[in-house]
């Protein structure tokens, strides 16, 4: 299977004299590019080694980019990456980042050198966080050999999160205003896409175009358990409304036949692009 190449920022195209020349492929082209199994990422929250082996053998390479997050990594260790890694899969470092500029900074140099294909930090750290992250993720990539920068995503509002949590937090605004606000800053700070919920997926692609990045958690078949998810819709909706990637996790890996959920996400996808 020919896999997505989210790094491939640039590529060798034949000039008029039939030179081979480098061009710049832009984030709208290299997402008309995304096969389904590139579009379903699957994360794997279990704090156990032996699970975290069998979902690997058991997702079989059906999909391309695998998701780690903080179960995985204060239970395992970074040993959870080589694990996942050591199967084929690219890593989607769901890392969360969320502290002052100097200190992202920091974990950003041990992150570079995990060579992720992807990496999450939120969106509320502010432009002067986001900014720094970018600069610093592409100042660290270039001094480590064979290594491609990681597309960056923001979390903008997470979606266990509903207008009664926002303003028990003490937000004024709906969720969908705080969102799009959240999508604008990752934007001005050079983030490459944003995560957020199915339901406001259509909004951001209308405000800030084709050349940004949209993933979805949040998402479930209708005849799947909400658990603690708020904002949700299904795979297709979240597709036809313009989102490039779905990550789903327990309605996959909780499932006895995980090929056939796979299949199951794979085909909603398919009958949107
Ligand atoms: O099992 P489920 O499909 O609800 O898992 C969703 C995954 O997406 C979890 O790993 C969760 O940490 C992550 N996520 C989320 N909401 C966000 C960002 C990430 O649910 N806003």
């Amino acid at each position: 299977m020919e896999r997505f190449q989210p790094h491939l920022f640039e590529a060798n195209m034949n000039d008029r004299n039939g030179a081979s020349k480098k061009v710049k492929i832009s984030i709208s082209e290299q997402r008309r590019k995304l096969k389904p199994e590139d579009r379903l990422i699957i994360s794997l929250d279990t704090g156990s080694k032996e699970t975290l082996v069998s979902l690997c053998r058991r997702i079989g390479g059906k999909v391309s980019i695998l998701k780690i997050g903080l179960e995985l990594i204060y239970n395992l260790g970074f040993d959870a990456i080589n694990i996942v890694r050591s199967f084929g899969y690219k890593i989607f470092l769901d890392s969360k980042l969320l502290d002052i500029p100097n200190t992202v900074r920091g974990a950003i140099s041990g992150i570079a050198n995990l060579k992720p294909y992807m990496v999450t930090m939120h969106t509320l750290g502010g432009e002067e966080m986001l900014s720094a992250a970018v600069a610093f993720f592409k100042q660290r990539v270039a001094s480590i050999r064979d290594s491609l920068p990681p597309l960056l995503f923001g979390v903008t509002v997470l979606t266990s999160l509903n207008d009664r949590d926002l303003s028990n937090i003490g937000f004024r605004e709906s969720h969908l205003s705080l969102v799009c606000d959240l999508a604008s800053i990752a934007r001005k700070s050079g983030l490459d896409g944003v995560i957020c919920s199915p339901n406001e997926v259509s909004i951001i692609r209308e405000k800030y175009g084709d050349n940004f990045y949209i993933a979805t958690p949040g998402i479930r078949l209708p005849e799947d358990l909400l658990n603690d998810q708020k904002r949700v819709g299904t795979p297709r909706k979240a597709i036809s409304s313009g989102a490039d990637f779905i990550i789903v996790g327990r309605s996959i890996t909780s499932k006895k036949d995980i090929g056939n959920a796979i299949d199951r996400f794979l085909d909603e996808i398919s009958g949107e692009v």
